[in-house]
C-alpha cells in the first residue's frame, strides 16, 4: 500500500554578514572566551545589519532552498515561518516572504514555538501535505534575537545569533515502507508549567513593548536532555528505528554540552553529529535548517540518509522528526 510522504526537495540558508566573536563581547560584558567555549561550544555568531530584519534572512534562505531543488517560486502554496524574532507584530513574516517571493495563491502564515519552532513547522507542512490539502511547501526557521537580547546580561547574550534556514518539501507517493524518501515521523510537545523559565519580558497585550529575553539557563539546561531523548525514543518507537540505523543527527544547537550528553545518553556516534554551535551560536528556530544546509552543501547528507532532527525550547516545547533524505 502506497504511503503519501512530504519529500525534500532542496534546502538552503542565509547568515547575515557580520560575525560576532566571543572576544569581541569580552571586550564588552564581563566574559571571557575561554567561559563561552568551556561552557557553551560557541565561538562566534552572525548578527543582522541595521535595517536588516527577519523576513530579509527568511527571503534569502527560501531562495536557496529553491535554487536547491531547481523549482520556481510559483510550485510553493504553502509556506510556514518558524519565528519568535517576526518583523511586526503581524502581519505574520510569512507573508512578506510570499510577496517577496512574487507568490499570491496558496497559504502562508507564521508559527511560534521558539527554539522547537523548526520541527513544529516541519510537522505542521507534513500533515497538511499528507492530508492533501496543499502540494509542495516551504518550511523556514527564521530569527533575529540580537533584536532582544539584553545586551547587558553575559547570561544570555553571549548565547544567540541571527540566521535562517529553509526546506522545500513535496507531497509524494511512496511505496509505504520504511525506506520511503521524506518526513517519516515527528512528535511535538509542550509543557507551559515552565513558562517562566525562558521568556520574552514584553509584548503587545502586556508591556506593549517587544521586551527582552529572560532565562533561567541552569534549570532549562537540567530539563533539555531528558526531554530531548524522550521524544527521540519516541521518533525510534514509532518507526521500528534504532540510533544504529541513524545516518545523521542535527539537533537544535543551543549549546555542544547538551547536543553531546543527548548524543551520549542515545548512543548515536559523535561523527554523525552535526555540529554548527561553535560558528552560529544559537539561531533559535533557524538552528536546525542553518546546520542541516551546512551538512547537506559539503556533502555530509545523501540521498537516502536517515537524518534525525530535535529541538527544545521556551515554553517549554520539545519535539523529534525522523526524516529520509
Ligand atoms: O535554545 C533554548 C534552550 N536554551 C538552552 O538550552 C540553554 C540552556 N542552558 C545553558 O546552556 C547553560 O545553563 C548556560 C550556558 C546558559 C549557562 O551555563 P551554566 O554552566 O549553567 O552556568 P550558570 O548559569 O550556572 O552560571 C555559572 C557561573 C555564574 O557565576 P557564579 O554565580 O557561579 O559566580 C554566572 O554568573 O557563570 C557566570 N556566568 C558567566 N561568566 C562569564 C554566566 N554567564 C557568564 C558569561 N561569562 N557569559
Amino acid at each position: 500500500m502506497t504511503a503519501k510522504r512530504s519529500v525534500v526537495l532542496g534546502c538552503g540558508s542565509y547568515l547575515p554578514q557580520k560575525v560576532l566573536t566571543n572576544a569581541e563581547l569580552a571586550a564588552r560584558i564581563d566574559t571571557s572566551d575561554e567561559w563561552i567555549v568551556q561552557r557553551t561550544g560557541i565561538r562566534e555568531r552572525h548578527i543582522a545589519a541595521e535595517g536588516e530584519f527577519t523576513s530579509d534572512l527568511a527571503l534569502h534562505a527560501a531562495r536557496a532552498a529553491l535554487d536547491h531543488a531547481g523549482l520556481d517560486a510559483q510550485a510553493i502554496d504553502l509556506i510556514v515561518l518558524a519565528t519568535s524574532t517576526p518583523d511586526n507584530t503581524f502581519p505574520a513574516t510569512a507573508v512578506a516572504v510570499q510577496n517577496g517571493l512574487g507568490i499570491n495563491h496558496g497559504a502562508a502564515f507564521d508559527l511560534q514555538a521558539v527554539c522547537s519552532g523548526f520541527v513544529f513547522a516541519l510537522a505542521t507542512a507534513d500533515n497538511f501535505l499528507r492530508a492533501g490539502a496543499y502540494k509542495r511547501a516551504l518550511v523556514i526557521g527564521a530569527e533575529t534575537f540580537s533584536r532582544i537580547l539584553d545586551w547587558n546580561d553575559r547570561g544570555t547574550c553571549v548565547l544567540f545569533g541571527d540566521g535562517a534556514g529553509a526546506v522545500v518539501l513535496e507531497a509524494q507517493d511512496q511505496p509505504g515502507k520504511p525506506s520511503d524518501r521524506g518526513v517519516l515521523t515527528t512528535h511535538l510537545r509542550s509543557d507551559g508549567r515552565h513558562k517562566a523559565k525562558l521568556f520574552v519580558d514584553g509584548g503587545p497585550s502586556t508591556t506593549q513593548t517587544v521586551g527582552h529575553l529572560r532565562m533561567e539557563g541552569r534549570e532549562v539546561f537540567k530539563h533539555a536532555v531528558g526531554m530531548i531523548t524522550d521524544v527521540i525514543v519516541d521518533a525510534f518507537n514509532a518507526t521500528g528505528t534504532t540510533a544504529e540505523d541513524i545516518d545523521w543527527f542535527i539537533p537544535h544547537q543551543a549549546n555542544k554540552r547538551i547536543i553531546d550528553a543527548s548524543a551520549h545518553k542515545l548512543h548515536i556516534a559523535p561523527q554523525k553529529v552535526v555540529l554548527t554551535v561553535d560558528q552560529h551560536g544559537n539561531t533559535s528556530a533557524a538552528s536546525i535548517p542553518l546546520a542541516l544546509a551546512v551538512a547537506v552543501k559539503d556533502g555530509r547528507v545523501k540521498k537516502g540518509d536517515l537524518v534525525l532532527f530535535e529541538a527544545m525550547g521556551g515554553g517549554f516545547t520539545w519535539g523529534s522528526a525522523l526524516v529520509r533524505w
